[in-house]
């Protein structure tokens, strides 16, 4: 059982408890769970994914790579590990930060990289010259705006099963295992649409 279900488990628990003794007045049983409101639920990509997608990338030692959305750390953590890059990985669930921080460490590579809780279209991702993603179609035309600004020219994007929708085709695509990767490079262009 993680934690949200843990917690809401306890309170429903609690809640069933004290109704039962007549403790607590029935406005203080409704107080609502916090959980984060996640765009996309916790699924990992496999690892040989994961490899092709650096790969895909290239990524290497002068690369700093944001995975957003990066559950338990694994791209963020490979890229570090294999290719030796810097990197960040951004998600709204402190469950899952808490993993990818102790998978860091066990990995060797935490001195490389960074977990922060912080929902991704909060983040700045100007320092990053590869970003990766396994979101969602409507989650990743959402983004795409925020990517055109905000990267530098010629940084990469690379995404597991999703595209950008018809505004932004991929200039390559591979496949792994009956997925897709897509893969994409900032260009004046964008930029320039960005600022119109
Ligand atoms: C499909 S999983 C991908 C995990 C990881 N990138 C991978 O490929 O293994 C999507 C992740 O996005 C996170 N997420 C969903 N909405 C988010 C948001 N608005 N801001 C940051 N993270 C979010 C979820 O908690 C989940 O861990």
């Amino acid at each position: 059982m993680n934690t949200l279900t843990r917690r809401r488990a306890l309170v429903t628990l609690g809640a069933a408890s004290a109704a039962g003794a007549g403790l607590l007045p029935l406005n203080l049983l409704a107080q609502p769970v916090t959980a984060p409101a996640l765009d996309v639920p916790y699924v990992p990509t496999p690892q040989d994914v994961v490899e092709r997608m650096l790969q895909m990338a290239k990524v290497g030692k002068t690369d700093v790579l944001f995975d957003l959305g990066c559950g338990d750390g694994r791209i963020v953590i490979t890229a570090a590990k294999q290719h030796g890059a810097r990197g960040t990985g951004i998600d709204l669930d402190p469950e899952r930060i808490g993993e990818a921080r102790k998978n860091a460490e066990q990995a060797g590579v935490a001195s490389r990289v960074n977990f922060e809780v912080a929902d991704l279209f909060e983040t700045d991702v100007s320092a990053a010259s590869v970003v990766t993603l396994y979101l969602l179609p409507n989650v990743n035309t959402r983004l795409r705006p925020r990517l055109w600004k905000q990267l530098k020219v010629g940084s990469r994007v690379v995404s597991h099963a999703f595209d950008m929708g018809p505004e932004w085709p991929p200039e390559r695509t591979d496949q792994v295992d009956g997925r897709t990767i897509y893969y994409w490079t900032i260009k004046e262009a964008h930029k320039k649409a960005a600022k119109a």
